[in-house]
Order: structure tokens, then sequence, then C-alpha cells
């Protein structure tokens, strides 16, 4: 790596995954002009995830992230922003009745918008184009003009990142997440079913405790812990254009942040060596997931480790494994072996999602629910006999009642995914899988930490 960083540096690296604009002058205008714009998100904001995150990696803390794969114009509305968000504080609450941790929630949001792909064309009835990247790079509908990049899409990814983070800040601080409507936050078509039922005990657990905790004067208006909740934003790093235009100098600190999410993550398919993704991140605060999957070289993730994070910072580095099913087996033990063997201080994280799509009968891309919940199990259990700590998930997942996973409580069969899959890039859980998920998750781990609800 060179050793003078800036926000522009990465561009002297190896690219991959990033588009071929058809006109540079057509892209300087667009990020000449995000250049100018307000940040996203604030540096202390970021110095309090920071914190947190250093508490994870000492088994103090557990991480939810969790939302769509592809955010998408289309699907940009309030509703689905609420349903996530509100998603995303019911399983806190499971998770965090199930660990005895306090959660650090973070969506996949607000700025989720490019994708990595296997192929960079796709054919069709004998038509090649280029494949789809990302609201952000070009357009889902398979002609000429949808599939080239066009960078006025980066100008209009931020303004819709700016009014979902501007929603989300009112959700989280404005009344919606004030812990007495637990009961409330189960609505929708999660109402009906067993693991509805569960949630409902649990909410009137919480109920009977916040009534306890008023009578001797502890309740939303004397501690805001029960009024409001952090909630942050993040997305992988991978259109480097957007992400250096939103790349600020903190006026207190003098250090680099970047301002498009307050934590940002490493693609499994960007990760190596002289990678330009990788010298982009080692120069800002944020801190940075990587993706670890079953390619994944533990030489090179340790060069990697020590280019990110060369002051060994608690919480800096999430290492979000994806393996798949039967396969975290064969790589997870000696991961966790190699970098405790380092002293690496490291979260960890697991992503039971990229390592188990597979396609079914129907032709949908899919995931079973057994499967994901397979991984996550084999995760905690390794990360218990490996005496380290199951430090988070991470889920693509929505609070619509979409078909695109397969089974769980809900049911879904090959035959249903047809119904409503709505999904701009990968499958995701629905709003009931992922509350049975997390139901799931907490038994795991509390059967593992010998802990009780
Ligand atoms: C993703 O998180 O959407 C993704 C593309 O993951 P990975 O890099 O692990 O394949
Ligand atoms: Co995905």
């Amino acid at each position: 790596m060179a050793n003078k960083w800036s926000p522009s540096s990465w561009n002297k690296f190896t690219l991959k995954h990033l588009p071929v604009y058809p006109s540079q002058d057509d892209l300087s205008n667009a990020t000449d002009q995000l250049k100018q714009f307000p940040p996203l998100v604030f540096a202390g904001e970021v110095r309090a995830l920071n914190k947190s995150l250093a508490q994870v990696a000492e088994g103090k803390g557990y991480i939810l992230q969790g939302g769509d794969c592809a955010e998408s114009f289309a699907e940009f509305n309030a509703n689905n922003i609420r349903d996530t968000f509100r998603v995303i504080l019911q399983m806190a609450i499971i998770l965090t009745a199930g660990t005895h941790l306090p959660i650090v929630k973070l969506g996949r949001m607000a700025g989720q918008f490019a994708k990595p792909r296997s192929s960079d064309t796709e054919k069709k009835d004998g038509i090649e184009l280029s494949s789809y990247k990302g609201d952000i790079i070009n357009g889902i509908s398979f002609d000429k003009s949808s599939r080239n990049p066009d960078p006025n899409r980066i100008l209009k990814a931020y303004s819709q990142a700016a009014s979902t983070l501007n929603l989300l800040r009112a959700f989280a601080a404005g009344g919606f997440a004030d812990l007495k409507h637990v009961q409330s936050w189960n609505m929708g078509f999660v109402k009906s079913g067993p693991q509805a039922e569960r949630y409902r005990d649990l909410a009137n657990q919480i109920q009977a405790n916040l009534n306890f905790m008023d009578a001797l004067g502890i309740n939303a208006e004397t501690t805001t812990q029960l009024r409001k909740v952090d909630f942050y934003t993040s997305h992988e790093a991978l259109l480097l254009p957007y992400e250096e235009a939103l790349t600020r100098m903190d006026s207190t600190s003098g250090e680099m942040y970047n301002t498009s999410a307050h934590f940002l993550w490493i693609g499994d398919r960007t990760r190596f060596i002289d990678s330009g993704h990788i010298e982009y991140c080692r120069g800002i605060k944020n801190p940075i997931g990587i993706k670890c999957g079953p390619k994944l070289n533990p030489d090179e993730l340790i060069k990697m480790i020590d280019i990110l994070n060369p002051n060994n910072t608690a919480g800096k580095i999430t290492l979000i494994s994806r393996y798949g099913k039967g396969l975290v087996q064969n790589h997870l033990p000696n991961l966790i072996k190699r970098i405790q063997s380092e002293g690496k201080i490291v979260i960890w994280s697991c992503d039971p999602m990229h390592g188990n799509t597979i396609k079914s009968e129907s032709g949908y891309k899919t995931r079973p629910f057994d499967h994901i919940l397979d991984e996550v199990k084999t995760n905690i259990e390794i990360h218990n006999s490996e005496g380290t700590h199951a430090g988070g998930i991470h889920l693509e997942m929505t609070g619509q009642n979409v078909t695109e996973c397969t089974g769980g409580l809900a049911e879904i069969t090959d035959k249903s995914l047809g119904d409503r899959y709505h999904t701009h890039c990968d499958p995701r859980l629905n709003a009931s899988q992922a509350i049975e998920l997390a139901f799931l998750i907490a038994d795991v781990i509390q059967k593992n930490n010998n802990v009780s609800i």
C-alpha cells in the first residue's frame, strides 16, 4: 500500500466491481455536487458507535445488522422504512432478553444501493447487457438505456438516503421507539401465528417491568434509554466515487470520516490485497466490517487487518462470516484460532444469508429458512467451543410480507415464491421470518450461555 492516504488514493489500486461510466465529465459533475452536500451522518455519532462496538468486542454487547440486500428507488416510501425499523426494534427486544446484552442496532439502510455481481453481463433472448448493479449505478429493467451506468443516480441515491435517515432519526428519538409502545410494534400481518404470541408474552412481561420501574420513579421522562434508541446506518462501501465525495474531515479532531453511513463493510468480492476498497477504508475512522467467505485466505486477512487497524483498536473491525451451512465448520474454527494466535481484536458477526443462496425449482433465487438457522446455530456453537464471543448477526430482511425465502412458520414454499417476490437483488426474510429467527437465535444463545429469559 502507498503510504500517503487521501480520500481519492483508492484510484491507484486494483479496482473490482466498479462501473465504467460512459462520460468521466458527467461523473465528476455529479461527485463535485455531492462534495458540496451536507454530511449524512456525523463524526460524534460514529465515535459513539465505535465506543459501543468496543464493548461488543469485549463480549459486552451484540450487533443486530439488517435491511434490504439492495435498497431501490421503486420501494422507497415511509411505510417500508417504518416497517423495517419496527422489525429491527422487535428483534432487538427479543435478542436483549436472550443475550442479556445491549444490542447495537445497524440498519442496512440509507445507502445500501450498490451491488457487486457475480457476472458483469446478463443475457436474455440472445441479447447481452450490463448486469444490474444497484439503483445508484443503473436501472433494473432489461434494456440498454436502463443498464447504462448513469452518474445522476448518485445524486438521487444521496437524496433518498437523506430522507430515509431523516425518518429513521425521527423514529429513533421522536417517540416511536419509546419502550412503552413495545406491545404495539407487533402489528400488521405478523399479528397472528405462534411467534406473534411469543412476542406478545415477552412484550407483556416487559410492560409489567416498566410498570414496576415506573412505581420506583424510573420512566421515559427520567430515563432516555426507555424513550429512544441509538440506531445506526450501514452499507457496503462499494461505489468509491460516492464514498469519496462524502468523506469529510471532522473539524473537532482533524480526523477523516465517511459521512455516508456510520458503519461500512467490504464485500467478499472486493476484499483482497491491493484492493482499492481496502485502501479507501484504511483512511477513515468509521468501524469497518469485512465479509469472510470460503475463498478467504487467512494470511491475506491478517495483512488486511494490519492495514485497516494498525493499532488493534477494539471495535474497529467486525469479521462477518458468510460461509454457508455445511461449510462453516470447515473454515470458522481455523480462522478463529488464527485471529486469536495473532492477537487481533475483532468482533465476530455471522451473515447466514450469502452462503445459503440457491435457485429454487420455480427459478427464483431463494434461501431456505432452515439453512439460515443451521449456519447461525453452528456459528454460535463454534464460538462457544473456541471461547470467543458470537457478537452479532447480519441479515437481509424487510418489514414487508414478501415471499422470497422459503420455510419458517410462515411456510413459504417454492411454489409461493412468485406471490410477492419484490427484492431487487437477494431474497430477504420477511417480518415474520425475521422475528421467528430472532427468537430461535435467542434460544441458541441462551442454551450456549445457560441464561434464561
Ligand atoms: C451483501 O451483503 O449484499 C453481499 C453482496 O455480500 P457478500 O459480499 O458477502 O457476498
Ligand atoms: Co445480498
